[in-house]
């Protein structure tokens, strides 16, 4: 993926946070993506839908970009004018709550977002596995800590984060959360290594949240956390 093609879109306007596509990169460097003609992938969480522009712009798939804050209407406006209105599908759903038919989707990818929803102990098996087709894989690229923190985010960044603290999970500890369902071949979790880059290209918008952000880096964000990346296979 060349993510300096959608270098116009690192704008405050449509980051929300460290850069989604810096992250989504790094996955894709780790386990190559790609889909043909046909089949769906679910953008879970996918915000402004910058990521489900550049999987667009990846494959031939169609692309399903569900989104809890931000509305299907808003999407849909910006999918057509990037000239993807035909290919991605602007979702409004509680990922919580997802009405997608069985098996329908080859591919999940969510950056930046699984941590909200996702820390119970059964999200996976009963959440998102059932929309998971044999043979599918799923790739998640989330904020965390690293795992010499496991277990203590609540200790550590409540400054920072407040209540936020205890999504931020080690990659030891995300492998637990997901879980041992017999349908995984396949699961790996580790520490990414787009950290610097995502977090300085946010800084750079100049975003109030960024801004706000910066103030921690040094003393919290670096020390402690991490992205963690997270890829299974299904059989
Ligand atoms: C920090 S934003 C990241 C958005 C986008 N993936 C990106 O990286 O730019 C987190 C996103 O998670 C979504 N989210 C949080 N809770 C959710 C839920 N229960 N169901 C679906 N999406 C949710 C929000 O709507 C929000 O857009």
């Amino acid at each position: 993926m060349n993510v300096e093609l959608f270098r116009e879109l690192m704008t405050a306007d449509m980051l929300m946070g460290p850069n989604s596509l810096r992250i989504l990169e790094a996955l894709f460097q780790r386990y190559p993506f790609s889909l043909p003609a046909g089949e769906n992938v679910l953008d879970l969480g996918c915000g402004k839908g910058l990521t489900s522009y550049a999987i667009a712009k990846e494959t031939q798939a169609a692309v399903y970009a569900n989104d809890l804050w931000i509305s299907a209407e808003e999407n849909a406006k910006r999918f057509a004018d990037w000239g993807v209105g035909e290919q991605v599908i602007p979702v409004h759903q509680d990922a919580n709550c997802l009405t997608f038919d069985a098996q329908m989707f080859s591919a999940l990818i969510s950056i930046d977002a699984y941590h909200y929803f996702a820390t119970g102990a059964t999200f996976f098996e009963e959440k998102i596995l059932p929309f998971l087709k044999d043979g599918a894989a799923v790739w998640i690229g989330i904020p965390g800590v690293k795992d010499e923190y496991a277990g203590r985010s609540e200790e550590l960044l409540p400054a920072w984060l407040g209540d936020e603290a205890y999504m931020f999970k080690s990659p030891s500890e995300w492998k637990a959360i997901i879980g041992t369902s017999e349908r995984i071949a396949q699961l790996e979790t580790w520490e990414m290594n787009c950290f610097d880059q995502a977090w300085s290209e946010w800084f750079a918008t100049s975003h109030k949240f960024a801004v706000g952000d910066q103030q921690f880096f040094e003393t919290l964000i670096k020390p402690y956390t991490c992205f963690v990346g997270i890829h299974v296979k299904i059989k």
